[in-house]
C-alpha cells in the first residue's frame, strides 16, 4: 500500500516507524516505551524470534482455515485488539476509528477503561464490532459497578480484568518528556472517580485499587453478567488461582513490558500457563507480537488467540481507521501464508510440534 507521505508500507514495522514521524514527541514515547530499562519491553519481541517453526510437508493446504473457538463463541481468526488507554493520543478518531478496523476485520476489540471514547458512545457509533470492555477496578468501586453496567448494557460480550496494575510502572520516557497523558475531561472514567485537569499517565493510575486480592475476584465473577477473563498472569500458580477464582479466560502478559521490567515475556511465560489449565478455559497471550509468523507460534504453544497492542497504535496515528485495518490485514496475510507454509492449514491444528528453540541468534531487529 503506498500512501502520500509514508511511501509503501508493507509489515507492521514500516507502520512502526512511520507512526514515529506521525506523532507528536510525548504522546509517541507514551505509546511506545515500558517500564525500567526497557529489558521486558525488548524480550518480549526476541522472545518470540528464539523460536523456530518446525513445518510439515504434503499435507493440502489449499484450502486454509484462521477460525477459532473463543468463550464458546466462533470467531473468523485469532487477532483481539489490546486495550490500550487514550488512544485519541494516537489519532484524532481515538477508539471509534480502532472499532471501525475491529468490524472491518473481524477482531474482538477490547476497550480500556481509561479509553477517550465512552462504552455508550463506542457502541452506538459501530455497533457491528466485537467488543469486550477493560476494567481497572478503581478505590471508587461505585464507579467500577457503573462501568460494568454499561458495558453490559451496550452489548459487550465480556470483561477484561486487567489485574497487573496495582502501582504504576515508572516509565522513563514520560518522566523525561512530561507526557501529560490527557486532561482527565477527555477520559469520562476518571472523571466519574473524581479526576480533573492535567493529567500524567501516573496520575490516571493512581484511582485504580492497589489492594484487589482473589476474593475480589471470585465475587466479582459470581455476580458478573458476563464471562470475565483475567489480563496480566504470568505464572502457572497464578493461572490456577484465576481458574478456581472463576476467571473463564486468561491473557498471558506483562503489559507490554510497561510494568515490572525483567519480567518474563509471554512466550517465555505461555507453555506452563497453558500446560496447567489445560482445557479448563481459554488462554490468550500478548506482547511483541509483529508478524504472522509469531501468532502461529503463540497459538502452537497453547494460546487459542493473541492480543495485537502497539501495532494497532501505529496503523491508527498513520491512516485512523484505514491504517489500523491495514495493519491487522497485514497480519491476517502473513498468518494464512505461515499456516500454509508449516503444513498445519488450520489455526486449530497447531500444537507443540510446529515449534522449537532456535538456534540462531535473535537479533533486536
Ligand atoms: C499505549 C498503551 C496503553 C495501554 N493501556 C492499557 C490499558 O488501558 N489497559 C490494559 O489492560 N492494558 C493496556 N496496555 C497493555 C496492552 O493491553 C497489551 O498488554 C500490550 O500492549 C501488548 O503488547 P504489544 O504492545 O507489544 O502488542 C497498554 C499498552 C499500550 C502500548
Amino acid at each position: 500500500m503506498a500512501t502520500e507521505d509514508h511511501g509503501v508500507l508493507i509489515s507492521l514495522e514500516d507502520y512502526e516507524r512511520a507512526a514515529e514521524r506521525s506523532m507528536d514527541a510525548g504522546a509517541h514515547g507514551y505509546a511506545y516505551g515500558g517500564a525500567g530499562d526497557e529489558i521486558t519491553l525488548r524480550d518480549n519481541l526476541a522472545s518470540w524470534r528464539r523460536l523456530a517453526i518446525r513445518p510439515r510437508m504434503l499435507v493440502g493446504v489449499g484450502t486454509r482455515d484462521w477460525s477459532v473457538t473463543l468463550l464458546g463463541a466462533r470467531r473468523p481468526h485469532p487477532l483481539i485488539i489490546a486495550p490500550m488507554a487514550f488512544q485519541r493520543l494516537a489519532h484524532r478518531d481515538g477508539e471509534l476509528a480502532t472499532a471501525e478496523a475491529a468490524a472491518a476485520t473481524g477482531s474482538v476489540m477490547c476497550l480500556s477503561t481509561l479509553a477517550t471514547t465512552g462504552a455508550a458512545e463506542l457502541a452506538q457509533a459501530v455497533p457491528n464490532s466485537s467488543r469486550w470492555f477493560q476494567l481497572y477496578v478503581f478505590t471508587d468501586r461505585g464507579v467500577s459497578r457503573e462501568l460494568v453496567a454499561q458495558a453490559v448494557e451496550h452489548g459487550y460480550e465480556a470483561l477484561v480484568l486487567t489485574v497487573d496494575l496495582p502501582a504504576f510502572g515508572v516509565r522513563e520516557r514520560d518522566l523525561r518528556s512530561r507526557v501529560r497523558s490527557a486532561s482527565a475531561e477527555m477520559v469520562a472514567s476518571a472523571v466519574a472517580a473524581g479526576a480533573s485537569g492535567a493529567m500524567s499517565p501516573a496520575d490516571f493510575a493512581a484511582l485504580i485499587d492497589p489492594d484487589l486480592n482473589w476474593s475480589d475476584l471470585e465475587r466479582f465473577a459470581a455476580e458478573s453478567p458476563l464471562p470475565v477473563i483475567v489480563k496480566g498472569i504470568l505464572t502457572p500458580e497464578d493461572a490456577e488461582l484465576a481458574v478456581e477464582h472463576g476467571a473463564r479466560a486468561i491473557v498471558v502478559s506483562n503489559h507490554g513490558g510497561r510494568q515490572l521490567d525483567t519480567v518474563l515475556s509471554g512466550a517465555d511465560a505461555l507453555p506452563p500457563i497453558a500446560d496447567a489449565v489445560g482445557d479448563r478455559v481459554d488462554v490468550f497471550v500478548d506482547g511483541g507480537i509483529r508478524r504472522g509468523t509469531d501468532v502461529l507460534k503463540a497459538l502452537a504453544l497453547g494460546a487459542r488467540a493473541v492480543m495485537i497492542g502497539r501495532p494497532v497504535l501505529w496503523g491508527l496515528a498513520v491512516d485512523g481507521a484505514a491504517g489500523a485495518t491495514r495493519v491487522l490485514e497485514i497480519l491476517l496475510g502473513e498468518l494464512d501464508l505461515a499456516l500454509a507454509l508449516s503444513g498445519a492449514g488450520s489455526a486449530e491444528k497447531l500444537d507443540h510440534g510446529f515449534v522449537c528453540p532456535a538456534h540462531w541468534v535473535a537479533h533486536g531487529r
